[in-house]
């Protein structure tokens, strides 16, 4: 049976020392761009999902889930405080998984999966979610999940049909940038598959690092 991170426990998810060793926008800001659509699934009490909704500007939107109506209640508080409530919507995930938002260019899931008994099921319906040339920054907590099970995680992405874009250097955390292709007659020539929509900057440059579909990349630094 997994465990599921209650509301109780929202503020060691969210607090100054957080924000110190996962500073959002350092994390997701070259992953990031105006006018994106974005889902932060399994949110808790909104660590990235403000700055989310700050990245992705007046013209995008951010989609935040999570199973909890407690952490949803907090993330909610903090949006209005911060004149960011026109760019977050809720969503209680009915079920096990993610209930709404398709054609997303980015989607989060921070140290959220081990709490799903399904994990395929979960990735092959955030795979669906996205639009072809879209990411997902999958991550999970070193203290609950170790390398092995990382790594099958990771294998399972691969089944749901992502591509392993590149391996992240996140604190306290094993981090995988995921991508899902664009179609082979759309996808750029010579530039790789990243495509138009694909989140641009330094670390869509880095892609090349691991083509292979689970090689051992060597991780880059995002502390
Ligand atoms: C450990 S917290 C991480 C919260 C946040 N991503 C962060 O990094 O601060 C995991 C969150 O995932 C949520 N969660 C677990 N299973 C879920 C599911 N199937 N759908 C949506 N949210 C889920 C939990 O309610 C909890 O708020």
């Amino acid at each position: 049976m997994s465990h599921v991170c209650g509301s109780r426990f929202a503020f060691s998810l969210d607090n100054a020392l957080r924000r110190l060793v996962h500073p959002p926008q350092k994390i997701l800001g070259e992953l990031v761009q105006s006018g994106m659509s974005a889902m932060d699934v399994g949110c808790g009490p909104g660590h990235f999902t403000l700055d989310l909704a700050r990245l992705v500007g007046e013209r995008g939107k951010v989609l935040a889930v999570d199973l909890q109506e407690g952490m949803l209640a907090k993330v909610q508080a903090k949006a209005r405080a911060q004149g960011l409530e026109s760019r977050i919507a809720l969503h209680r995930a009915a079920g096990r998984v993610a209930g709404v938002g398709v054609g997303l260019d980015f989607i989060l899931c921070f140290w959220m999966l081990h709490e799903v008994p399904d994990a395929h099921a979960m990735l092959v319906d955030l795979h669906g979610r996205l639009k072809p040339g879209g990411a997902l920054l999958l991550a999970e907590p070193i203290l609950h999940v170790g390398r092995k099970r990382f790594e099958a995680e990771t294998g399972l992405a691969l089944m749901a049909g992502f591509r392993v874009a590149e391996r992240l250097d996140l604190r306290w955390s094993r981090a995988v940038l995921l991508h899902k292709d664009l179609p082979a007659e759309k996808a750029p020539q010579k530039r790789g598959a990243t495509g138009k929509s694909a989140p641009k900057g330094k670390s869509a440059k880095r892609v090349s690092r691991s083509k292979g579909k689970s090689g051992p990349a060597r991780p880059s630094s995002r502390r």
